[in-house]
């Protein structure tokens, strides 16, 4: 029986991944383990990724992951704070491929920040890049010479951190339209530059995709004017965090955009909402579970091949909406719990 690793994490973190097992069990069979990881580890061992959460997350098949992230922890020693257990895992398992499908679910129009008809449009896939750029390069804080404090961050790729991104945006524009857009800031950037050119040099074995660039602030700015002109998107660890969250408010929020982090060795990967532990609603039974949900879709269809079961989650999900089911976050005003029913019944 497959092996789920279910890493809860913070604040609403351990409300959505409840229901994702839920709608898990109810598809097929699986062996679910937990382990604390982020602020709730911390707390519990005082470190936010303990060895025996790694480990599992290493035997397992496959991970979900809630969310990290608490207040309380924003100004200790950066190492310890919730979010390097994220980027820790993400590094220790290689999961550099990191897919975050943002698509508007019919019935969503007027949650979105777009006009309907623009709304409707968006069908895009975010290929982020997700154990390099700026988040992993050296980083510190010092003294200039004047006395001024200085912080810095090293924004740095390598041509084969930027290869194997680039089959994976050119694989995945190959499974849909066969757009693929590269987003960068080479006309500023080093960085971008060989982004760019590696980008170009990788092409050559897809003549099939159409390929074309954009610097960030322009793609950020056609996200909103005229989203359904993407297909795929690939871009680098930081500009891909921000787009898609960007997205997600195209699609209607972001409690509905899941993702899947892979390393393209054998078939394991970590499933988790690309939203964070939203401490603003942290234990009130507000949080929309469907990006949770529609994680643990992709990991049936990434990791375990249960490409049926997944079709069947998100089809569920969409009939949930098309119902009418709503959290506050759509404009409702359903529990989690109850969202999360809704979608159970219309899987039934
Ligand atoms: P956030 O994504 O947690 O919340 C942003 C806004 O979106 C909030 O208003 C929140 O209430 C809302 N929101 C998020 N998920 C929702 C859901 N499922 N349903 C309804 N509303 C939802 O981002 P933030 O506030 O910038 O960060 C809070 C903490 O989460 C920080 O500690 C941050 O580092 C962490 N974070 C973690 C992850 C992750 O675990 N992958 C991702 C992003 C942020
Ligand atoms: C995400 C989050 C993380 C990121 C943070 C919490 C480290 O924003 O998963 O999108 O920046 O990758
Ligand atoms: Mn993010």
């Amino acid at each position: 029986m497959p092996l789920i690793a279910i890493l809860p994490g913070d604040g609403i973190g351990p409300e959505v991944t409840r229901e994702a097992r839920r709608v898990l069990e109810r598809v097929g069979d699986f062996t679910f383990e937990e382990a604390p990881v982020g602020g709730a580890a911390y707390r519990e061992t005082g470190h936010p990724l303990p060895e025996a959460t790694l480990a599992l997350a290493r035997r397992s098949d496959a991970v979900l992951f809630g969310a990290i992230g608490d207040p309380e922890f924003e100004a200790i020693e950066r190492s310890l704070r919730p979010e390097a257990a994220l980027l820790g895992i993400r590094k220790e398992l290689n999961l550099f491929a990191n897919l975050r499908p943002a698509k508007l679910f019919a019935g969503l129009e007027d949650a979105s920040s777009l006009r309907p008809e623009i709304a409707r449009s968006i069908d895009v896939m975010i290929v982020r890049e997700l154990t390099g750029d700026v988040y992993f390069g050296e980083k510190g804080h010092r003294k200039t010479p004047e006395g001024l404090r200085e912080g810095h961050d090293l924004m740095r790729y390598d041509e084969r951190e930027v290869e194997r991104i680039a089959r994976v945006g050119f694989e995945t524009a190959m499974r849909r339209k066969k757009r693929l857009c590269s987003v960068d800031k080479a006309n500023v950037l080093e960085t971008s530059q060989l982004w760019r050119d590696v980008v170009i040099e990788v092409s050559a074995d897809y003549p099939d995709v159409t390929l074309s660039h954009m610097y960030v602030d322009n793609a950020a700015m056609q996200l909103v004017r005229d989203p359904g002109q993407f297909d795929v998107i690939v871009t680098g660890n930081l500009f891909g965090d921000i787009l898609s969250d960007q997205a997600s408010m195209c699609a209607g929020s972001i409690g509905m955009l899941p993702s899947a982090s892979l390393s393209g060795e054998g078939g394991r990967g970590m499933y988790e909402p690309i939203h964070g532990s939203a401490p603003d609603i942290a234990g009130q039974g507000k949080a929309n579970p469907c990006a949770a949900i529609l994680s643990a879709a992709m990991l049936l269809r990434y990791s375990l091949g249960m490409a049926a079961e997944a079709d069947r989650i998100e089809a569920a999900v969409a009939k949930a909406i098309t119902d009418g089911a709503r959290t506050a976050d759509l404009g409702g005003s359903l529990s989690t719990t109850a969202m999360a029913e809704a979608v159970l019944a219309a899987l039934a």
